[in-house]
């Protein structure tokens, strides 16, 4: 059923909720500012009020946000996006540490502490770029992917060669098979007087991950972070396998992306760090990403650097929300800020009812485990 909260119809007409409020008990009914009205009572008191008004169903207001059927002008190349997934402490971040420090040709000692999970690292050998996304813990991965968000083409699988394959590993490969993308086999810590890839490689098999050496045709390369041991070779099996699955785009078209994560900051308000996967974002873009909205007021490059736009497959750091939106929420640029409100006002109203709808289901359980 259709209903809308006292204050937010009364924002969405600039009218005061107060006058709101009499209009209904004009009609016999007493409210509070935050008490929730039928859209039939509500389009009553817009009138009355002088408005008018417009019913949209949720089909119009997420009409034509997101354009994935029509891939028909994705004709540009594109980078291929990375998830690097694994048992805790098997060396993630170390090793995407390693390939970014590889990567940084200045040599800046020490580098800049970033804290954004997603980054480019050019191919020495090829020149081509790379996206890496570190997962902690897969939480940010799960959620993504529980709502629906596919952001990476390939998976990198960490394994430490002196732990071998652990409970998240198990998972990790789960993930990837269910989201059918193609894994590379990073076996890491090779530096290690007890590590035992030969191992790896057979527990690997017990989860019908077979690596070639074994007859199979999934990749693996020995590696160690520590040591920046066989990087080259890991960055070129990525490139490799990013050739075969010929990654296309439009960065011509309006930006669509996915939140990786998002926070607020002290200094600079919400910040959203976004994955652009089609068109381009640019600074003074409008941008809708779940309930929040916002005007593009800064874009942060990896490196830390303030660019003006970012491309397909580009991670940014994105400044102007007006509140952070959640990891997974997919971004979309649209034409001007009435647009942008009528859609985040939309869903920030569809959020509100499934929570009471979830509050009240839980009372039934309650009720239910009373009984
Ligand atoms: P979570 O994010 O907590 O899941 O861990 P992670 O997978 O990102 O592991 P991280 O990179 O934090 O590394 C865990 C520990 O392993 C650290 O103490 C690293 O120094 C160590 N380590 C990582 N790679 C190597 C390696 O190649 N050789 C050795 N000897 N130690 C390594
Ligand atoms: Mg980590």
């Amino acid at each position: 059923p259709e209903a809308i909260n006292i204050q937010e119809l009364a924002n969405r007409m600039s009218e005061r909720a107060v006058d709101v409020i009499r209009l209904l008990m004009k009609q016999g009914a007493m409210h509070k500012i935050t008490d929730v009205i039928d859209a039939d009572t509500a389009q009553l008191i817009a009138e009355e009020l002088g408005h008018t008004v417009k019913r949209v169903a949720a089909a119009d207001v997420e009409e034509g946000l997101f354009d994935t059927v029509d891939d028909s002008t994705d004709t540009g190349p594109r980078s291929p996006v990375v998830t690097v997934m694994g048992h805790v402490d098997h060396g993630k971040t170390s090793l995407l540490d390693a390939l970014r420090h590889a990567n940084v040709v200045s040599g800046e000692a020490g580098g800049i502490t970033q804290h954004i999970g997603a980054y480019q690292v050019t191919s020495p050998e090829s020149g081509k770029k790379i996206t890496f996304i570190d997962t902690p813990g897969h939480a940010a991965f799960t959620a993504m992917r529980a709502r629906g968000a596919k952001v990476t083409d390939i998976v990198v699988l960490v394994v430490a060669a002196d732990d071998g394959v652990m409970p998240q590993t198990v998972e990790a490969i789960h993930h990837a098979k269910a989201a059918k993308v193609p894994m590379i086999v990073a076996i890491n810590k090779i530096d290690k007087p007890d590590a035992r890839p030969e191992r790896v490689r057979t527990e690997l098999l017990q989860h019908e991950v077979q690596v070639e050496s074994l007859g199979g045709d999934v990749v693996d390369v020995e590696v160690s972070a520590k040591n920046n041991t066989n990087l080259d070779k890991l960055l070129e099996m990525i490139a490799l396998q990013a050739d075969l699955l010929e990654l296309k785009t439009n960065a011509e078209r309006p930006a669509e992306g996915t939140v990786i994560e998002a926070k607020l900051d002290r200094g600079r308000g919400p910040v959203a760090t976004v994955l652009v996967q089609r068109g381009t974002l640019r600074v003074g873009d409008i941008v809708v990403a779940g309930a929040e909205m916002g005007r593009v007021r800064a874009l942060i490059s990896d490196q830390g650097d303030t660019v003006e736009e970012a491309g397909p497959s580009v991670p940014v750091e994105v400044l102007g929300f007006n509140g952070p939106p959640e990891a997974g929420d997919r971004l979309a640029v649209v034409e001007n800020e009435a647009r942008a409100r009528q859609i985040t006002s939309y869903r920030a109203h569809q959020k509100r009812e499934n929570a009471a709808a979830s509050i009240s289901g839980m009372r039934g359980s309650l009720e239910q485990m009373m009984s």
